[in-house]
């Protein structure tokens, strides 16, 4: 297929947008402050960024490098790379994980959806602070409305895949993404002339490394997979429509930069407003939803704060669901020589209809998150590491690395750290899962 028909992005920007877009997500807003919150505030923080330069950023050089050398989804740029080789097998799982995360991230961002109407039409802040919970309960209970959401959701992010990747994603990125960073810094405004700014501040800055524990270790490492959409070949797809010439290394630390840098501020957003009111910052993944809203309901502008939070939650979770069908869509398109409206509608519908079971059955969300972030992504993750690390030879490594403005040291760094660390630390993480399931399970 001549790649004008694949599509690619305008350039530069184009492609540090719309992959900050995919990283940026309910990764950040809704994951990271209640994982830093039941682990350790600051503590938890530290071991993230650590993660993020020793791992997250090393292997977004990995995917995008083989997406831009190889102008392929994920299971053609291993079959281009290594015809006839097991590797393939990595793609596919890549792609598998699409499915998966994409089935389950559609209903949780329908209930960000859900609040956002539910707050911009006064129904949730009717509500008093103590009737959160129960209005949490309530749309748990009401898979109608779950489902309803989850499909207005799929249904945009379908619309914008199917456009395509410079006047569907891009263009979606180039709007969203702005979008997203005014609303946080008005929210921020807010929270940071709150009462409860000091003690919420402390909460994010003050390390208590006895609450970490191990646990907090795997969270932070499974973390700064999901966060920044690595181990199943988003970057390789995003990589593919890469054209221009740039430093690979630059991009990726810009792209980690403004993920780390928004997980962060919805920390200090949250926290704040948390501690203004007395309440539990540790609340697991209530947080955003019960606990938030409780502020919410007891400050002035309420109806209008809860709208934004609601709102940005929406828009971040829209971008990171494109790239996630993204992957799906490039698959068939490349190796079925689908249509891209084609490919983009029969994925989205399939994927809704796997996500309908995390909407209507008890833990069959948490069970599918449990297997992506567990299992699927960290398994992917440690293959990608390897075949960059050690199964591409030294001047094809060095070929797909080079850009402008990329230098002969940086390379050493990144090949060290994709040789070594990053497989050390995610065979760590994954033997331990190992451990944990089989104890579990095994009895
Ligand atoms: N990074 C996204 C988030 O933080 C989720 C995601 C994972 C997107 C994997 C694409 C691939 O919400």
């Amino acid at each position: 297929m001549k790649d004008s028909a694949r599509g690619s992005w305008s350039g530069h920007v184009g492609f540090v947008l719309a992959a900050a877009g995919s990283a940026i997500g309910l990764g950040n807003i809704w994951m990271f402050p209640y994982r830093t919150g039941s682990n350790g505030g600051a503590a938890f923080v530290f071991v993230y960024l650590a993660f993020v330069a020793v791992v997250g950023i090393p292997l977004i050089v990995a995917e995008v490098m083989l997406g831009r050398a190889t102008r392929r989804n994920p299971v053609g740029a291993f079959r281009i790379l290594r015809p006839g080789s097991g590797w393939q097998i990595v793609g596919w799982l890549g792609v598998a994980s699409g499915f998966v995360i994409l089935s389950y991230y559609g209903v949780v961002a329908g209930w960000a959806m859900d609040y956002m109407w539910a707050s911009a039409s006064g129904a949730l802040m009717a509500g008093t602070a103590q009737r959160m919970t129960e209005a949490f309960d309530v749309l748990m209970g009401d898979p109608y409305r779950q489902v309803g959401w989850q499909a207005a959701f799929m249904l945009v992010t379908t619309v914008v895949v199917s456009r395509g990747v410079e006047a569907g994603i891009e263009r979606a990125s180039k709007v969203l993404m702005p979008a997203l960073f005014g609303l946080v810094l008005v929210l921020l405004g807010f929270s940071l002339t709150s009462p409860g700014a000091p003690e919420g501040l402390a909460f994010l800055l003050n390390p208590r490394f006895d609450e970490l524990g191990w646990s907090g270790v795997l969270a932070a490492l499974g973390q700064a997979f999901f966060s920044l959409s690595l181990g199943m070949g988003a970057m390789i797809t995003y990589g593919s429509y890469l054209e221009v010439d740039q430093s690979i290394v630059r991009s990726a630390f810009l792209i980690a930069a403004a993920d780390t840098c928004l997980a962060v501020l919805a920390g200090l957003v949250i926290f704040p407003l948390v501690f203004t009111f007395g309440l539990e910052p540790g609340a697991g993944p209530g947080l955003v939803f019960i606990t938030l809203p409780k502020a919410f309901a007891l400050m002035p502008a309420s109806s209008f704060l809860s709208t934004g939070f609601f709102a940005l939650l929406t828009f971040a979770a829209l971008t990171s669901a494109i790239s996630l069908l993204e992957v799906v869509v490039a698959f068939f398109v490349d190796e079925f020589q689908w249509s891209r409206p084609q490919a983009s509608w029969v994925a989205g519908g399939l994927i809704f209809a796997l996500g309908v079971p995390s909407a209507v059955v008890g833990g069959f969300l948490d069970a599918m998150d449990g297997l992506a972030s567990d299992w699927m992504l960290p398994i992917g993750g440690l293959f990608i590491g390897l075949f960059a690390g050690w199964t591409l030879g030294g001047d094809e490594a060095r070929n797909g690395y080079r850009g402008k403005g990329s230098s002969l040291a940086g390379f050493a760094a990144w090949r060290f750290c994709v040789r070594y660390a990053a497989p050390a630390a995610v065979g760590i993480i994954l033997v331990q899962s190992l451990v944990r399931f089989v104890r579990d399970f095994g009895g």
